[in-house]
């Protein structure tokens, strides 16, 4: 079924490479100025989306063995993802019970229990309280009270959301709109974690703008990516999920093949998001890799800081390991310096006011769609959200 649905996107880009056409939103769209930088506005972004809905915190292939774990901030919030030699996948706020210290360090590694670094406090797999210091002069207290509090987790596709609010009642499968099967076509769960890297960038908009955008490729990224790079765009979407490939004349070869014949790699090209800020951009370098961007706000609307990691489908000989790092090398540069830095630059110059709105051309739809889910997001109470997400598509009402 979801072959099927990337031979069809695949076969409509062949048309449109072949016509020299381009799939077009009817009209320009504009998005208020002010969006991008009003404090009032980006605390409803953090409350109404990035506290409420599922986001991608791990990926398979870091927490494969049972007891491996990781540690992280996400929004102010601890969080613990654990493997639990079951295979269970469970994940916590990573906050002691007794006086509320973190207990786990951030970062990846192996444990069997969870011991609090103030009073040593112990916690299971299941995050149950099975230890207490000097019990007996502590007090008595109902230990099956005190286990670590339960984050809602999900792992698919070799992917793993969680969503950072304890008490969300949103079904993960039902945000997700079936763009899961999608992504399982990568086959995530094998692949290998390669690298990874941090960056600095400006307001979470601004950056995952840039994501959705072939647009600016060959102008941008004359100097890396180089002058030649296609700036067409298809988008496909899932819900407020979206895959970004390009109707690019290499692929009219393809139309003399069998379909069935046509590789994975072609059918699964270009950059597949998931919203609210992730990115996953696919690449063929002394092997099948892809890089994947996790963009997480920061503690102002002017700031946010991605986590790019580089996976490949293969373990990685030295010789291949050597041209990925190479490969990151060049994203790290790519994004830092040309995508952030001129974000951080646009940031600052829609600071002054002195421009209302900004426009999202008719080839640039991947823009009106992640602009339109914010808005209706930000809008939605937690009982309209998850019928947001069943209506997909339709439920976006066109400016
Ligand atoms: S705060 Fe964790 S044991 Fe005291
Ligand atoms: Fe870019």
């Amino acid at each position: 079924m979801s072959r099927e649905r990337l031979i069809e996107m695949t076969r409509h880009s062949i048309e449109h490479a072949k016509a020299g056409t381009l799939e077009q939103e009817p009209d320009v769209f504009r998005v208020p100025a002010s969006n991008y930088t009003d404090p009032e506005r980006w605390r409803r972004e953090m409350d109404g989306i990035f506290k409420r809905l599922p986001l991608v915190l791990a990926t398979t292939a870091e927490l494969r063995e049972p007891g491996s774990y990781k540690a992280m901030q996400v929004l102010g919030v601890p969080v613990l993802i654990a493997r639990a030699p079951d295979g269970a996948l469970r994940t916590f706020v990573n906050m002691c019970s007794h006086r509320g210290a973190v207990i786990m360090p951030e970062g990846n590694g192996k444990a069997r229990r969870f011991i609090c670094p103030y009073h040593a406090w112990t916690y299971d797999e299941k995050g149950a309280l099975v230890g207490i210091l000097s019990a007996k002069d502590f007090g008595e207290v109902d230990k099956s009270c005190l286990g670590l509090t339960a984050l809602p987790v999900a792992e698919r596709a070799g992917l793993v959301w969680v969503c950072v609010d304890p008490e969300s009642k949103l079904d993960i499968d039902t945000f997700l709109c079936g763009y899961d099967e999608m992504l399982a076509h990568f086959g995530f769960a094998d692949w290998h974690v390669v690298s990874r890297r941090q960056v600095d960038g400006p307001n979470w908009k601004i950056a995952y703008d840039g994501y959705l955008d072939l647009y600016h490729l060959p102008i941008l990224h004359k100097d890396t990516f180089g002058p030649n790079f296609p700036n067409q765009a298809h988008y496909y979407a899932w819900g407020p999920h979206q895959r970004v490939s390009s109707p690019h004349p290499g692929l009219v070869a393809l139309a003399d093949q069998p379909e069935d014949a046509w590789p994975e790699t072609v059918l699964t090209g270009g950059v597949w998001t998931i919203f609210p800020h992730v990115s996953i951009a696919t690449f063929d370098v002394g092997g099948r890799g892809v890089l994947l961007s996790q963009l997480f706000p920061g503690e102002t609307p002017l700031s946010s800081v991605t986590v790019q990691t580089y996976l490949m489908a293969e373990e990685p000989s030295d010789e291949q390991r050597e041209a990925a790092e190479k490969q990151v090398d060049l994203l790290e540069y790519v994004v830092r310096e040309e995508d952030y830095a001129t974000g951080l630059r646009q940031q600052r110059a829609l600071l002054t006011g002195v421009r209302k709105e900004l426009l999202f051309g008719r080839n640039e739809g991947g823009g009106h769609r992640f602009h339109r889910w914010v808005e209706r997001l930000i809008a939605a109470s937690d009982d309209e959200l998850a019928g947001l997400f069943e209506a997909g598509e339709s439920a976006i009402v066109p400016r």
